[in-house]
């Protein structure tokens, strides 16, 4: 942890841990361990096999081991002028530097800002076999408070918390397969949870009530990944300046990215890569804290076709002074209670690392990490294209499938750099020394 702080970045800088470029793994935890004032504990933890095998066994079924993925952590984020150290557990190369180069860049403009709704949860209770689906909504909204009051009969730490459902919606579809229907939706504040078990308790509890009320039959109790209530916004504002590179002014970098993002809005065949590309810096944060990341990205999914036209879930802006302000919003059902959050030590101590204290907070860096990743992909994409950048960083793996093991991986990855032969035979020639 060393440098100074830049302007508009009031806190510390522990989040610049100069040099981890160059460090082995090793040196790199005793760094973070520094930087985030962390247990040396954690550091081991950090470090894999943090799962015992006992646990695991109790988290799913038939189990019969770990699966790994690379752990990194993403450098210099700001959020909300707080620093955070940023784990993410992902197999792509180039993901975690895009996502720390860009957080230096976002820095001289004071860093990212986000900010979230209430974690509102929605479960769907759906209701069939009604001749009178209109009159059923309104028996339904009729009995609103004690529908709610028992929903939260049975959970009452969550509403000593602060939480618990707060309204019901009754949706009616006249036009379905199988005629017309009436979905009850539950919304719940989850607070620090991600909540799914919370709400599917309750629209199990809800539906011998909910058919009493309409007459009808329940069908489907079950949670709404479609988590528009539970919503992050991160923005950024990078000064033209921070984006020149060796050959294009930082106008034209900014013009650049404006220009690729207009595609990302209009085009669904664009959209798809722009947002999985936002994906690649949420999905590893998601990981790494033991969140569910399936439920992420459906809700990122439908969120960007809520129009009826799948689109991008970032946008890129100059402002009047010339500056590239980018925002992304998008649903954020993170938790930092319950589920694997809490039984995956190396989850927990993630969350350490990146010290947030509440779900919101995790929620946000989350998304300012995806902002990031975003500006990192179109940036590139906009300039050189990726596959420079991308090859030098993928020439590492290259070099191990070629049989590099220990200091002959970087040896062979620079060498097959330099060639401009970034493919296995190379590396192995190199490694051979033919
Ligand atoms: C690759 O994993 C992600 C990108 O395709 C994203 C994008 O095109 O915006 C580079």
């Amino acid at each position: 942890m060393t440098g100074t702080a830049q302007a508009g970045v009031t806190q510390d800088d522990s989040s610049r841990v100069e040099g981890m470029r160059d460090m082995e793994p090793k040196e790199r935890r005793d760094a973070l361990v520094a930087a985030a004032a962390l247990d040396t504990s954690d550091g081991d933890i950090l470090a894999g096999n943090a799962l015992p095998l006992s646990i695991a066994n109790g988290m799913i079924e038939n189990v019969i081991g770990n699966f790994e993925l690379p752990l990194g952590v993403a450098t210099n984020f700001v959020v909300n002028g707080r620093e955070h150290l940023v784990p993410m557990a992902v197999e792509e190369p180039s993901v975690v530097a895009a996502a720390s180069y860009m957080a230096k860049i976002a820095r001289s403009g004071g860093g990212f800002t986000a900010t979230c709704t209430t974690p509102i949860m929605r479960a769907q209770v759906q209701v069939l076999g009604l001749s009178d689906p209109r009159g059923a909504r309104a028996r339904i909204l009729a009995h609103r408070d004690d529908l709610m009051a028992l929903a939260n009969s049975r959970d009452t730490v969550l509403v000593g918390l602060g939480g618990g459902c707060k309204d019901i919606e009754v949706h009616v579809f006249d036009d379905t397969p199988i005629g017309a229907m009436v979905v009850m939706h539950l919304l719940v504040d989850v607070r620090d949870a991600m909540g799914a078990n919370t709400v599917n308790t309750m629209a199990e509890l809800l539906a011998p009530r909910i058919e009493a009320i309409t007459g009808g039959k329940v069908r489907l109790r079950i949670l709404s990944n479609l988590a528009d209530r539970r919503l992050v916004t991160a923005g950024v504002r990078v000064p033209a300046e921070a984006l020149t590179t060796k050959t294009l002014d930082g106008a034209e970098v900014a013009r650049g990215i404006v220009e690729a993002c207009a595609l990302a809005i209009v085009d669904p065949y664009r959209a798809a890569t722009h947002n999985k590309g936002i994906m690649n810096g949420i999905d590893p944060v998601v990981v790494a804290t033991g969140n569910d990341w399936r439920a992420i990205e459906a809700g990122a999914h439908a969120y960007a076709a809520r129009s009826g036209r799948y689109t991008s879930l970032t946008h890129w802006e100059i402002d009047a002074s010339g500056a590239l302000v980018g925002t992304l919003e998008m649903p954020m059902a993170l938790g930092i209670v319950g589920g694997a959050t809490r039984t995956h030590p190396a989850a927990q101590a993630a969350l350490r690392l990146m010290r947030v204290a509440t779900a919101s907070e995790l929620a946000e860096i989350t998304a300012a990490v995806g902002l990031a990743q975003n500006m990192a992909a179109l940036r590139a994409l906009a300039t050189e294209g990726i596959q420079r950048g991308h090859m030098t960083l993928h020439a590492r793996n290259i070099a191990i499938t070629a049989g590099a093991a220990g200091s002959d991986i970087d040896r062979v990855a620079k060498a097959i750099v330099a060639a401009g032969d970034v493919s296995v035979a190379c590396a192995k020639r190199v490694l051979e020394g033919t």
